[in-house]
């Protein structure tokens, strides 16, 4: 039993009361992989921000729950020695599906954890949910819920269609599940195909997909007053990235993602948590294939590993400046 307290980790109470508050979100990023890690960690620190590192059950899966573990204990050692003296850094688990994973989680340092009974009839997310607070409060961990579902597909997290979340239930989810912060389902899907085209208007040769469901926010942000709230599948999936993939050989037809301008409104609001996940992939992958194309002899992984973890972090800083708002929010 490792606690997260040891390995330097906060957990999200204190951050997300701050950005509800202050009207900003924090980032919450996903990394299976250590360029990833160091990206995150040196935009965390360059703009002074908070920041929550989140592990998939798939990257749990593709890198191993242990060395991820210990990539979030070295982010921590790695922010201070790249000068903040006191990073902000909660290890997160993204999704998890049951309680078995989440208490795995918390046993070996995780500061926060997801439990995502979503797609499970409503008792029994309440129930679910509530078994994996009782067990992580003892611990001080935080919770993330999800009610409502989101429509899109990964490769761990799917759902074929949406369904908003219903504003009617949730002062009786978070009072009776206990829960610290709440996912919910307004318009966002994970991935980088969140619209057809057809849901899209043209509007000056750029599909503009349909507005987030403000409505429905505003709704539960006025049944549970200064709850965090979280928002899941909200990478933007910018042009230019999709365009470079293009151009280099990819093959990424009709990605569309969620306007920046509607991010930056959420997280004016109590969304004090957005995460993103395909940005960092459209990143990563652009600036390797760029890189491979225009220098074919190259074979050394860190001549092409550079330039995906500089495009990366450019991503990050970009994301926590212009469009959270969480740059120089870090509590001292
Ligand atoms: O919400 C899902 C995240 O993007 C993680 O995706 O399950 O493919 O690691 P993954
Ligand atoms: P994106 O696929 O939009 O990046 O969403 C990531 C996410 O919600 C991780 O939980
Ligand atoms: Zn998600």
């Amino acid at each position: 039993m490792v606690n997260y307290k040891d390995l330097g980790l906060v957990n999200t109470r204190e951050m997300f009361k701050r950005a509800v508050a202050g009207g900003y979100a924090i980032p919450a990023f996903n990394f299976n992989t250590m360029e990833q890690m160091q990206a995150i960690v040196m935009a965390a620190v360059e703009t002074k921000s908070p920041v929550i590192m989140q592990v998939s059950k798939g990257a749990r899966n593709y890198a191993n729950a242990t060395i991820l573990r210990y990539m979030a204990e070295g982010a921590v050692a790695y922010a201070k020695e790249l000068g903040c003296a006191h990073p902000e850094i909660v290890l997160h688990l993204d999704h998890g599906d049951s309680f078995e994973l989440c208490k795995d989680c918390i046993d070996m340092g995780f500061s926060s954890v997801m439990i995502d009974g979503s797609h499970l009839p409503y008792e029994e997310n309440v129930a679910l949910a509530k078994k994996v607070v009782e067990y992580a409060h003892q611990f001080d961990v935080t919770v993330e819920a999800e009610l409502g579902v989101l429509a899109g597909v990964e490769d761990e997290v799917s759902a074929a269609e949406s369904h908003y979340t219903k504003p009617e239930e949730v002062i009786d989810f978070a009072t009776r599940t206990g829960c610290d912060s709440l996912a919910i389902s307004i318009g966002t899907s994970h991935g980088a195909h969140k619209f057809t085209p057809e849901q899209c208007t043209l509007v000056n040769g750029v599909l503009v997909p349909p507005p987030l469901a403000f409505d429905i926010l505003h709704e539960i942000e006025k049944k549970l007053p200064g709850f965090p709230i979280v928002l899941h599948g909200s990478s933007s999936v910018p042009m230019d990235e999709v365009n470079t993939i293009n151009q280099y050989g990819g093959k990424l037809e009709a990605a569309i993602g969620i306007p920046e301008e509607q991010l930056r409104e959420a997280s004016k609001s109590a969304v004090c948590k957005i995460n993103i996940d395909s940005d960092s992939r459209l990143a990563m992958t652009a600036a390797i294939r760029k890189h491979l194309a225009e220098h074919p002899g190259d074979f050394d992984p860190r001549q092409y590993l550079k330039p995906a973890r500089e495009n990366m972090k450019k991503m990050y800083i970009h994301k926590i400046v212009n469009v959270l708002g969480s740059d120089g929010k870090l509590a001292e």
